[in-house]
Parts: C-alpha cells; structure tokens; sequence
C-alpha cells in the first residue's frame, strides 16, 4: 500500500535517509528510532514537504506527492503550527476550508473535538491552550478532512498518560474505520500497545521491518531494540 524504493535524502554531502525500502501494508505502522533517526524526514517525505535526493515513496502505486493525495492524507507536524487568536473551533474550519466548501460542518468539528478531548475548549483562543491541548487539536486537523492515511509524527509527545491513552484509543478507532496509521514515536510502549508493524530506523536506514512479536523474541522490546541498534553500530566500519 505504501511502498519506499531506495529512498534517500541527502544534505550535502550527510545522508539521513540511506536506500530505505519497505513495504507497508497493514493498519497502524510505527516508525522507531533514536533522536535524529530520519523518522520526521520521511514523513515529510511522504506527504510531499520535502522532496527525495533519490527513490520514491508510492501509495497504491502512485507517487506519494501527486496532488490526487491532498484530500486523502491527513498529516500531524512534529510541531503543529496554529493561529493562536484562533479558536479551536476556528482554526479546524479554517484549516477545512483549505479541502473546499465546507458549509454544514459544524457538528463535524465539535465531534472531533470530542474524539480528541478539547470540546469544552472550543470557543476559546488557542493561545490559551495548554501543550497537550495544542497537541489534541493538531490531531483533530489531522482527521478534518477524513483522510485515508494519517500521517502522525509523535502524536503521543507532550499528553499526561490518561491523554495517551485517550490518543491510542482513538488510534484503534481509526483503525476500525479502515483507515491506515502511520507514526513516528520513540516510545517503545506505545508501539508495543498499539502498532501491528514496525520498522526499526537508525541512521538513516532501516534495520527491521515486521511485526513487534517477532521481533522481541521473547524479549523485552527495550532490550531487543538496543540490542539491533548496538549489532549495527558494531559492523559500521
Ligand atoms: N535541513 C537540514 N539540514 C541538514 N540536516 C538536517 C536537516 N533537517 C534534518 N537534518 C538531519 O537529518 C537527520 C534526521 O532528522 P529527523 O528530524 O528526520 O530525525 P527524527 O528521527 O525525526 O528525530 P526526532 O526523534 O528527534 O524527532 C538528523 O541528523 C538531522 O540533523
Ligand atoms: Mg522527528
């Protein structure tokens, strides 16, 4: 369904994306890797903010930045970027209204600000919002447009525990709709709990693609993680 082919992305001379190819295919994938892995330049990758040094990144065999995907994806920056004098209310028309007309959709605001919590906070300007508030509304502006595939970089960074878990439900629930999750997180819990694939990034390149069970085996994912991570480092020459 989404597929990389010898994907790279290249600064100069620093590659941070290495001939990285994977075939994803299943409802909620996560992304896995340290600070700096290439996890949030492949995402933007993938939804056309930045383009590839080399390979592609197709999603039911088109290009993943071909315009036909605009209305399909949904995408959660690192840092969403809001106007503050907005209201929440506000800011997910406002950001609707990027897709087309959009008369009507009230109640399909305030009920994706019940999905993600932030209801009673709808009238309020978003410079009064706290940082999981602010990250609770970016995740509602991720679904405003009934995306296919959500793109979610860190979705869970900044949430008290009760909001994570909140979060994930809403994950799982997305993942009954039919939709495709994709995330980028470091927390190895949360990719335990809710992920039926991932893929181990590190430096760029990939060091595991599959399923979590398989991957421990029987260990610790913890463990299991810095284990592949130090087998690699190891055979770097
Ligand atoms: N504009 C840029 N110029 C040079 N290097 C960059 C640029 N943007 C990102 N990088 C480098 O690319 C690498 C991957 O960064 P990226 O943001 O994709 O990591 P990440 O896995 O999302 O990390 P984190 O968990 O901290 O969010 C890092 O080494 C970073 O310094
Ligand atoms: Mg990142």
């Amino acid at each position: 369904m989404v597929d990389f082919s010898h994907l790279t992305k290249a600064y100069k001379k620093k590659v941070v994306v290495d001939d990285f190819t994977l075939s994803v295919d299943v409802p909620i994938f996560g992304f896995l890797g340290q600070n700096g892995a290439g996890k949030t330049t492949i995402m933007k990758m993938i939804v056309g903010l930045l383009a590839p040094t080399g390979g592609t990144i197709t999603i039911d065999g088109a290009l993943s930045s071909h315009p036909i995907f605009k209305k399909k994806l949904g995408y959660m920056p690192e840092t969403p970027y809001f106007y503050e004098h907005m209201t929440g209310m506000e800011f997910l028309r406002f950001s609707d209204e990027l897709f087309g007309p959009t008369r009507g959709r009230t109640p399909h605001y305030e009920g994706l600000l019940k999905k993600v919590g932030i209801f009673d906070a709808r009238n309020a300007q978003i410079r009064t919002y706290s940082k999981g508030m602010r990250q609770r509304l970016g995740f509602a502006q991720a679904l405003v447009n009934d995306p296919e595939y959500l793109f979610l970089d860190e979705p869970l960074d900044g949430l008290d525990p009760i909001g994570r878990r909140e979060m994930k439900a809403v994950m799982m629930g997305l993942k009954h709709e039919g939709r495709k999750v994709f995330l980028n997180t470091h927390i190895l819990a949360d990719v335990e709990e809710i992920c039926d694939e991932v893929g181990i990034i590190h430096q760029g390149k990939l060091l595991y693609a599959g399923g979590v069970k398989e991957f421990c085996a029987g260990m610790p994912l913890e463990e299991r993680f810095t284990e592949v991570v130090e087998e690699h480092e190891k055979q770097r020459p």
